[in-house]
C-alpha cells in the first residue's frame, strides 16, 4: 500500500505533484477527457509502476502527454504533414496521434512497438502539471483495468487510493470519454480508437479518413492495430444490456421487453426522448439522442454510479454511430461484451 497524497489544482500543489513525478512516482491528474495515470515516460521502472497499479497487461501501449508542440521533435523521429495538420487544428484537445517513436521514449512504453502515442490535453490544469514536470509523461486512463474510465475525482479515488503516489483531484471532465487515436504514420490519417475528435472533423483537415476494422465490434477475427481494443473494456460490476433499433419505437419496445426478462436490481439508462416510457424501473437520463456528446460525458459517469448503488443490470439505450456517437457506441459494445 502506498501513501497516496491528495493534492488540487493549486500552483504549489502542481509543483509539488510534479516533483513527485521527476523523482520516478506515479501521478493521477485531470484532463478534458479522462483522468490519466501518469508517470516519466522516459524511467522504465516508473513506467512499470502504472501496469502494476492498474493491473494493466504488459502488451498494451500507453499514451505519452507534452504540454507544447515544440517539444514533439525531442520523441518522435518524424512529424508527419498529416500530424502537422492535425496538431494545427485539434491540439490542445482530445486527440492522440500516433507516430515513430524515438530511443529516449521507454519500451515499456510502446510494449515493444516503434511507434509512440502523443497528446497534447486542452485542460489548462493538466497542461500546468505537465509544463512543471517538464519530461514526457505517460498516462493511460486512472482506472484498474477493464473498468470504466474515471471522470471525477471522486471515481479516482474509489479506484486507486493506495496504489499511486499522489492524486490530483480537479474538475469533472468535460468531454468524458477517451482521446481518438489516429495512426498518424503514414499519407491517410487511420482512426484507431474513436473519441472527442469525429472521423468528418479528421476528413475536413486532411482530405481523407479511414476507419481501423478493430473499432467495430470486439472479436475481429484481424488484430487490432490499437492493441488496447482486444480487451474487454469499460465494464461496469453490472451487466450491461446495449438495446439498439431501427426507430425510437423500435427501441422503446426493445427495452421493455428487456425489463420485463430482468429482476429488481435493474436500471435503465436511457435518452430524454424516451425515459417517459419507463415507468416502476429506475431510470437515468444520459441527455438528448440529438446530442451524442451528452452521452459521451455521461456514460462512464452513469456506469460507476450504477455500480455504487449497487445495480446487478443495466439495460443501455443505443444511440447512432454518428459523430462521437461513434466513440460513445464504441465504449457500450465493449462494455457489453461478455
Ligand atoms: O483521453 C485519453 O486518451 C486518456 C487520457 C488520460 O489522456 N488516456 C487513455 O489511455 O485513454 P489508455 O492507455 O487508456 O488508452 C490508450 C490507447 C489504447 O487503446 C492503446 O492500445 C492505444 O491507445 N495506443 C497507445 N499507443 C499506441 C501505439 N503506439 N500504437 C497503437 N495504439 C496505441
Ligand atoms: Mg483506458
Amino acid at each position: 500500500m502506498k501513501d497516496t497524497k491528495i493534492l488540487n489544482t493549486t500552483i504549489d500543489d502542481l509543483t509539488k505533484a510534479a516533483n513527485i513525478l521527476k523523482n520516478g512516482g506515479t501521478v493521477i491528474f485531470p484532463t478534458e477527457t479522462v483522468y490519466g495515470l501518469g508517470a516519466n515516460a522516459m524511467d522504465d521502472n516508473a513506467v512499470k509502476n502504472i501496469f502494476l497499479a492498474k493491473g494493466r497487461p504488459g502488451d498494451n501501449p500507453l499514451i505519452v502527454h507534452i504540454d507544447d508542440f515544440r517539444k514533439i521533435g525531442n520523441y518522435v523521429e518524424s512529424v508527419t504533414d498529416i500530424a502537422k495538420k492535425l496538431a494545427a487544428r485539434y491540439w490542445p484537445g482530445p486527440m492522440t496521434l500516433i507516430l515513430k517513436k524515438k530511443k529516449c521514449i521507454s519500451d515499456v512504453v510502446s510494449a515493444g512497438l516503434d511507434t509512440v502515442g502523443i497528446r497534447i490535453p486542452e485542460s489548462t490544469e493538466a497542461r500546468e502539471f505537465l509544463r512543471l514536470c517538464n519530461l514526457p509523461v505517460a498516462a493511460p486512463s486512472a482506472n484498474i483495468s477493464g473498468k470504466p474510465s474515471p471522470t471525477t475525482s471522486k471515481h479516482v479515488i474509489d479506484d486507486m487510493m493506495g496504489r499511486v503516489d499522489a492524486i490530483i483531484c480537479g474538475k469533472d471532465c468535460e468531454v468524458g470519454i477517451e482521446s481518438t487515436v489516429i495512426d498518424a504514420t503514414g499519407d491517410v490519417p487511420v482512426i484507431l480508437r474513436p473519441g472527442g475528435i469525429t472521423p468528418n472533423m479528421v476528413k475536413v483537415v486532411c482530405g481523407n479518413v479511414a476507419i481501423d476494422k478493430g473499432v467495430d465490434g470486439v472479436d475481429s477475427a484481424s488484430k487490432p492495430k490499437s492493441p488496447g481494443m482486444k480487451y474487454k473494456h469499460y465494464a461496469p460490476n453490472a451487466e450491461v444490456i446495449l438495446v439498439e433499433g431501427n426507430s425510437i419505437e423500435d427501441i422503446v419496445e426493445k427495452i421493455k421487453s428487456e425489463i420485463k426478462n430482468s429482476g429488481e436490481k435493474t436500471i435503465v439508462l436511457c435518452s430524454e426522448e424516451t425515459i417517459s416510457n419507463f415507468k416502476n424501473i429506475d431510470t437515468m437520463c444520459l441527455g438528448s439522442r440529438n446530442k451524442p456528446e451528452t452521452f459521451a460525458n455521461k456514460l462512464f459517469y452513469a456506469f460507476r454510479e450504477c455500480d455504487i448503488k449497487g445495480y446487478d443490470t443495466i439495460i443501455l439505450e443505443g444511440i447512432e454511430k454518428e459523430g462521437i456517437g461513434l466513440a460513445v457506441m464504441n465504449r457500450a459494445t465493449r462494455a457489453a461484451h461478455k
